[in-house]
């Protein structure tokens, strides 16, 4: 008889599966709240990654000896778990790249071969720097347009103002799903439908959204999606960029090199078929295989249960935290995941980092590698908590004592 299943979702049962959240900081617990900048990894990656160099370490594709189709085995296997994970239509549009940027680039560069002078692309005003240089050094080499969607106090893009910026000069569309260093979550279905009526692309930076909620690329109808693996659990160093099978076999090759070949003579050189062809070289075999690991885990922890427990912390943070006298919480859209970017008046944030990690509290500051937002609130950067499923409302406790320790000696 089937047995319904109990949610069973234990806070401190899922904590012993990360060995580094038992660690001490400065003669105090460990609180890791820099889980945007990258997550921790929990036994089952870790293991993953012992068991590949231990029994079958090889490279892939290349031989048919049995390590090297054992490996091999396992690296598709797992680009088979990331198209069953964000529903792609086919296992070879999921391209293994060394995490977003590098997906980002790869999508830029096979652009710069199609876009003219005077063809305009679209940015948001929240995206990271790695989904703005390359861009800009597409529209250097191409002469095509860059054009911004503005922002508002809380975070927020504004929708009526993007809508304006389209036109049939509009070749691509670029957005984040979710913004690093406020957590806004941006429209994006209105943001792809938009652009498709217009024609454009769209590539959505999924970086800090992926860890958090299950994403369907077919259901989003989205051209691109890029994510990086070490900020799912995963190693670093390993990432995946969707792209639809069309757009792949239009777009050219990024590198040349092995394994992206059909054939080679100093006259001419075809390419190999999808996946491989964004594949040159010798790829990040085990980290693409812990990366199917970290996919199979976070299924494990299930992504309702994720969503709930970041959600409340975020709430449970916010009321502490806005409590503090002088403290300012930016990015206050009622569409935010678990990061909450603040700064004390008078303060640094960077000071406010440095004693809040003597007390164990590991936080980012800075501009998170976001400036065009910091610029927008007047700022040089902020202090960013950003909480994981595997953060207790304990730590923040901690974190709250010991922001207000950092204001009573800073100000
Ligand atoms: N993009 C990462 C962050 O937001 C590194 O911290």
């Amino acid at each position: 008889m089937a047995v319904a299943q109990v949610n069973t979702f234990d806070v401190y049962k899922v904590r012993e599966d990360f060995p580094i959240l038992k660690r001490t900081v400065n003669g105090k617990p460990l609180v890791y709240f820099d889980n945007a900048a990258t997550s921790q990894t929990p036994k089952k990656v870790i293991n993953a990654i012992v068991d590949y160099y231990s029994n079958y370490n090889a490279n892939i594709h290349r031989g048919v000896h049995t390590l090297s189709q054992e490996a091999t085995d396992a690296y598709e296997q797992a680009r088979f778990k990331l198209q069953k994970h964000f529903n792609a239509a086919k296992a070879h549009e999921i391209i293994f790249t060394s995490g977003t940027t590098h997906g980002i680039n790869l999508v830029a560069n096979g652009f710069a071969a199609i876009l003219k002078a005077g063809d305009e692309i679209i940015v948001s005003a929240l995206e990271h720097h790695s989904n703005i240089v390359p861009w800009q050094i597409l529209c250097e080499k191409t002469g095509a347009i860059l054009k911004v969607i503005p922002m508002n106090e809380e975070g927020e893009l504004l929708m009526d103002a993007y809508h304006k910026l389209l036109s049939n000069k509009t070749k691509l569309v670029f957005c984040n799903h979710i913004s690093n260093a406020l957590g806004t979550i941006n429209p994006i279905e209105e943001i792809i439908t938009k652009a498709h009526e217009i024609g454009a692309a769209v590539l959505i930076d999924g970086a800090q959204a992926a860890p958090h909620i299950q994403v369907d690329v077919q259901a989003l109808d989205v051209d691109f999606y890029v994510v990086s693996g070490h900020k799912m659990c995963g190693p670093t160093g390993v990432g995946m960029l969707y792209g639809k099978e069309s757009w792949l076999h239009t777009l050219p090759p990024y590198q040349g090199g092995g394994e992206m070949i059909a054939e080679v003579t100093f006259e001419k050189t075809t390419y190999a078929d999808l996946p491989h062809k964004f594949e040159a070289g010798t790829p990040n075999i085990c980290g693409g295989i812990a990366f199917g690991y970290a996919i199979d885990y976070l299924h494990e922890i299930g992504f309702g249960n994720i969503q709930q427990q970041e959600n409340e912390l975020l709430l449970y943070a916010t009321e502490q935290l806005q409590k503090i006298l002088g403290l300012k919480i930016y990015g206050t859209s009622a569409h935010k995941t678990s990061v909450i970017s603040f700064n004390i008046e008078g303060v640094h944030p960077y000071d406010i980092g440095t004693i809040v990690d003597k007390l164990g509290v590991a936080v980012r500051t800075g501009h998170h590698c976001a400036q065009p937002i910091m610029d927008f609130y007047k700022i040089p950067g902020t202090v960013r908590a950003s909480f994981a499923f595997y953060n207790t409302k304990q730590e923040v406790d901690v974190l709250v004592d010991a922001v207000k320790r950092a204001k009573m000696m800073l100000s």
